[in-house]
């Protein structure tokens, strides 16, 4: 049995560090085939290649031992129903774990393990989540003005699996319903075995 992710509060300090030496954008370009209204994805596309979320990070040597940390925000929008929100990973070294403190915003991390067991938890400031190791991970900003802004920190040596989250996605899609974010089954999405 994995072991599950669990949340926990802190008081908010104050501030947000802009001293990080590496800054990562991504764009609705990079996304390709993970909204699921593809036509709509394609349409605000034509329209100009909107920034979706940005990262700060201190770099670190990727070494086991250190600590990689940094800023993850993703700004608020929209394609179709289905809030902005980052590709999503598994770490390459599926066992390490990471920690996230929501600094601000409103939103949710979606995760998963290669089983296919999911888990979504809620994150606004003040929110520690913690993501077991083996579980993918990746947050949904369902604010409808707001940055969401958190905090990370995981194993440097961790490195990314993108490919197994960009093939079929998430299990479950965060979409707006009725002007409230709701789970919805993925219908890409099929478990391991029929893959
Ligand atoms: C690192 C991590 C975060 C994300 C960031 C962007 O392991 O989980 O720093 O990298 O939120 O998301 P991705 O990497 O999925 O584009
Ligand atoms: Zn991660």
């Amino acid at each position: 049995m994995d072991n599950q992710p669990f949340t926990f509060d802190i008081a908010l300090p104050g501030g947000i560090p802009s001293t990080y030496s590496n800054h990562i954008t991504r764009r609705l370009s990079s996304m390709r085939g993970q909204y699921a209204d593809e036509q709509t994805y394609v349409a605000l596309l034509a329209g100009g290649d909107a920034l979706l979320y940005e990262v700060y990070e201190e770099q670190v040597p990727e070494n086991a031992g250190e600590l990689l940390h940094g800023i993850s925000i993703v700004h608020p929008g929209k394609v179709g129903d289905e809030y902005f929100m980052t590709k999503g990973h598994f770490h390459a070294e599926i066992a390490t774990a990471e920690v996230y403190y929501c600094l601000a915003g409103q939103g949710v991390m979606v995760m998963e393990t290669p089983e296919g067991v999911w888990a979504v938890e809620e994150l606004r400031a003040g929110k520690v989540l913690y993501v077991p190791p083996r579980w993918a991970h990746r947050s949904v900003n369902t604010g409808s003005e707001a940055d969401l802004v958190t905090f990370f920190v995981y194993p440097a040596h961790a490195g990314h699996d993108y490919g197994s989250i960009e093939k079929q996605g998430f299990r479950k899609l965060i979409v707006e319903q009725g002007g409230r974010p709701a789970i919805v089954d993925n219908l890409r999405w099929l478990p391991p075995e029929q893959r």
